[in-house]
């Protein structure tokens, strides 16, 4: 356990893993705000519940299957909740917000365990976000001229997701974020996880294979090339930064 937690942020904190920015200019983080409903409103205590997908199993066709989505969010998803809600019973745990969770089990070398299925949980219900069966396109002015600022272009920013999203090596994310008031891109390995490092993601794209190897086999680029161009939510990365 404490071998991989300290993986997990050697990983996480040095330039290989992180393109680019550092933790150090931590900016507010409003991840409690992901969950809006039923999780948002439930006594303390309660197990946490699996947050609807925002849109039907085949609304992200042909892009990401219906298929892909009945086991990515039906089972795996749910398979993090599960596992979530039976390590923390009984723990301190139990009762907190999931942002909280994950901010203090990311300080834990031995609440490994929980660090893993509370950011996994969070991490797939932003996922979902971050893709629209009406995505892609042009992003909305504000945030194309900050892409304009900090990258250069729309173009070279997307190019530098998508660079991130294709080279991550084995299971992880690649996120756009703020860092104060910088926009960069990032990449986690397995369920690391932006909250847990002070920073304020924008979007994200899920690059572990069963993500896209029903659909995809082991042609990553193309999942990311599909999702980047038709169903990359730019509203919700938007409505991120205010
Ligand atoms: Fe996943």
């Amino acid at each position: 356990m404490k071998e991989k937690q300290m993986n997990r942020f050697s990983g996480t904190m040095n330039r290989r893993t992180f393109l680019q920015g550092s933790a150090a200019a931590a900016a507010g983080i409003a991840a409690g705000s992901l969950f809006s409903g039923a999780e948002a409103a439930a006594p303390a205590g309660s197990p946490f519940t699996l947050p609807e997908l925002p849109y039907d199993e085949n609304g992200l066709a042909p892009v990401i299957s219906a298929r892909t989505l009945q086991f990515h969010y039906g089972k795996h998803h749910r398979g993090y909740m599960k596992k979530l809600n039976a390590f923390i019973k009984g723990t301190e745990y139990e009762g907190m917000n999931l942002a909280r969770i994950i901010k203090v089990s990311s300080k834990k070398p031995g609440d490994t365990a929980v660090f893993n299925n509370a950011a996994q949980f969070w991490n797939h219900t932003f996922y979902w976000k971050s893709m629209s069966p009406s995505g892609g396109g042009a992003p909305p002015e504000m945030l194309a001229a900050k892409m304009k600022d900090c990258f250069g272009s729309v173009k070279e920013c997307m190019a530098a997701f998508a660079k991130a999203a294709g080279t991550q090596f084995g299971s992880g994310w690649a996120w756009l974020v703020l860092d104060g008031g910088s926009l960069k891109v990032v990449k986690t390995s397995n369920a690391d996880t932006p909250l847990a490092h002070g920073l304020k993601p924008l979007l994200t794209i899920d690059v572990w294979e069963h993500a896209y190897y029903l659909d995809y086999q082991n042609r990553r680029a193309d999942y990311i090339k599909a999702v980047l161009e038709k169903r990359i939510n730019w509203k919700f990365a938007y409505a991120n930064m205010k």
